[in-house]
């Protein structure tokens, strides 16, 4: 039985539902702008779908809506037609009278969604993030756009933050627009909400309220916070994305609420002679306040569980609470006449059978998104094919698998394309080559990491649908992505496995020994691998993971001894063939050492047990990756991080250890 409205409408509210469809019916059924989730480019107040397909909608009564959301920076839209009568993800949606599609936030199951519905033909073809102003009306007719030019802003409302301890916070925002009129500059909100943090980057026009505040700074260079409500802080500037990156007073004290990393590496080099002094002179209470600081930091930065398995479950991939549930697909071949308008920039990464381009997607005439886009030539049609296939699972979306927008072949240029969000940090191995991290950031990549293969193996969304389970089959750092918060994303779906019951023998049987030979486990080495048991593809995924996680580890500041980066074996140059992997690995049960140091700081202690159970040589012994992100769940809320302590001293330079 279909309900027809939200338990608990009374029986007034009932008549006023059926007298509002009546109204709304007409003769001639309505027709609606139609796409699966897209992104869209908002500029100003409005964003705008490029979206092509239109539909004639079913019933009478239906309206045209939308819903809009955040993914992984990107701003999503799908479009839709809707009957008024129902919910539209549980919620009954409001103002569906009027002809503009004015997006109202909803907070369903702890996700920030907008949705809006609107009675004229393609009204949801255009969506306004709030209604207009007379002010604002008035002045879109008036303003010239005379001959100075449009500034180019960051223009998100990005739900997290990462600010650094020099006061900087930077907005993780991967979307560029040119404003609608010169007039506008960047702006940026900071708002801090019972722990969580969100900066919202827009285009505006000074000479209107921003947030119920005058813009004071608007012709700055950089963008100077001011806090002008209890937890809100606002500012603008005039250049070219200066709202990107928001400077906070050098006290930090002012901001309450705003939580700063620890200082990084760099910084307290630069204070060394000022902390050596102060260490001198009062090294006790130097050694408590630094111990406090590090616990509260701990407590205060690191993500709470509940929280984020709330953020987890993706309401958009639902097909049961949503109304038409066979429009959801985002991860489908583009198969509109035109191609997107991309216009690549310059080679990002290399692989076995594609290279992998930044790129600028064209959203308007003058705002662009930046992607990626993994080009195969014809040749490679099928490992293109196969990516794809692995891509085209909508349940595979997730925070930690990188998101995939779409594929096109492109018959011009004879290549195929795969298209998905670009990430400024570039691959893990490269990072860590370059960088020593922190302990939070250790953490960050590590429990990312994890979650991003869990939900790989897992035959279940973080929601509880059912999917299908994928073996990634070439886990190595540079097949994970840094995003700008420090977490991670697996990438490279090009060797992975659908670990569904209609694997075919033949496909079984090829299935052997795939993967790059530093990172396989002992039995893909030895072609020993259970083939009829799915739990041993993920058994050797865990394996690689683990190489993975002891890289991160190695160059983490918190266990005392930070060497130059290393590969997993790396005394193996270049690329170790499977024969010389197989002496070190199975003939001398080799594994990358763990330095003694390494259990002088508790939780890397902890963490470092963790990897050698996942690199066990008896594949049934080694942890699930699920239970390798429980154990990162548990030191990161535990209480007690034991600092390293003083006498901590490097146990020697092999970068291998025997089992
Ligand atoms: N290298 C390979 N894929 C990438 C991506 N999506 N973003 C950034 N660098 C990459």
């Amino acid at each position: 039985m279909e309900r027809l409205g939200p338990p608990g409408l009374g029986s007034g509210s009932v008549l006023l539902v059926f007298l509002m469809s009546a109204l709304l019916r007409t003769a001639d059924l309505r027709i609606c702008s139609s796409c699966k989730p897209h992104p869209v480019n908002c500029v100003s107040n409005q964003c705008f779908s490029n979206c092509s397909v239109s539909t004639e909608c079913v019933n009478e009564q239906d309206v045209c809506a939308a819903v809009w959301w955040r993914d992984a920076g990107l701003v999503m839209v799908e479009t839709l037609c809707h009957d008024p009568l129902k919910p539209m993800l549980g919620v009954m949606v409001e103002d569906i009278l009027i002809s503009e599609c004015v997006l109202q936030e909803q907070n369903i199951h702890g996700r920030h969604l907008r949705v809006c519905s609107c009675t004229g033909d393609q009204c949801n073809q255009n969506l306004l993030l709030r209604k207009l102003t007379e002010e604002e009306k008035l002045s879109k007719t008036n303003s010239s756009s005379g001959f100075r030019l449009k500034q180019n802003c960051k223009f998100c409302d990005v739900e997290s933050s990462v600010c650094n301890a020099s006061g900087v916070c930077e907005s993780a925002c991967g979307i560029n627009s040119i404003c609608e009129t010169p007039d506008e500059v960047c702006a940026s909100a900071w708002r801090s909400n019972g722990g969580n943090s969100s900066i919202e980057t827009v285009c505006h026009n000074p000479a209107l309220l921003f947030h119920g505040h005058n813009l004071t700074d608007s012709q700055s260079r950089v963008c100077q916070m001011r806090r002008v409500e209890e937890d809100l802080y606002i500012c603008s500037c005039n250049d070219e994305e200066c709202n990107d990156r928001l400077f906070f007073n050098h006290d930090l004290k002012q901001y309450p609420g705003v939580q700063f990393d620890p200082p990084s590496e760099s910084s307290w080099f630069s204070l060394a002679p000022v902390l050596i002094s102060v260490f001198v002179l009062i090294p006790i209470v130097l050694l408590s306040v630094f111990y406090c600081y590090h616990i509260s930091q701990h407590k205060l930065k690191l993500p709470n569980k509940k929280s984020l398995d709330s953020e987890r479950c993706n309401i958009f991939m639902n097909p049961e609470e949503h109304s038409d549930s066979s429009s959801i697909n985002a991860n489908s071949l583009n198969h509109n006449t035109e191609l997107l308008p991309i216009q690549l920039d310059r080679v990002v990464g290399k692989g076995r059978f594609a290279d992998v381009y930044k790129a600028k997607l064209k959203q308007s005439a003058d705002s662009f998104q930046t992607v990626a886009v993994k080009i195969f030539p014809y040749e490679e049609f099928s490992s293109w094919k196969s990516e794809w296939q692995i891509f085209s699972d909508v349940e595979l979306r997730h925070e930690n698998v990188l998101q995939f927008l779409t594929a096109e072949e492109r018959t011009a240029e004879r290549q195929y394309w795969l298209i998905t969000a670009y990430h400024e940090r570039g691959n893990l191995q490269e990072l860590l080559a370059l960088q020593v991290i922190g302990w939070e950031e250790m953490c960050r990549l590590g429990v990312s990491l994890a979650r991003g293969v869990a939900h790989l193996h897992s035959d279940r969304t973080p929601c509880g649908r059912a999917k299908v389970s994928i073996a990634h089959r070439d886990l190595k750092s540079s097949n994970v992505l840094v995003k700008s918060d420090w977490s991670c994303c697996v990438c490279d779906f090009g060797l992975s496995l659908r670990l569904d019951s209609c694997l075919s023998p033949e496909e079984l049987a090829n299935s052997g020994q795939v993967g790059t030979a530093r990172y396989m486990a002992p039995e893909v080495l030895e072609s020993r691998m259970d083939l009829e048991n799915t739990e041993s593809f993920k058994q050797a995924d865990v394996y690689s993971m683990a190489l993975v996680l002891w890289e991160i580890m190695s160059r983490c500041s918190a266990t005392g001894d930070v060497r130059d980066y290393e590969p997993p074996f790396g005394k193996l140059k270049g690329h170790p063939c499977v024969e010389s992997m197989k002496d070190d690995v199975i003939r001398d049960r080799l594994r990358p050492e763990i330095p003694t140091s390494w259990s002088k700081h508790a939780g890397v202690h902890h963490l470092s047990s963790t990897i050698e159970e996942c690199w066990d040589h008896d594949p049934e012994a080694r942890l699930t990756a699920q239970c390798v992100v429980e154990r990162f769940d548990d030191i990161i809320n535990s209480d007690v991080i034991l600092p390293i302590s003083p006498d901590t001293k490097s146990a020697g330079d092999s970068g291998i250890q025997e089992m």
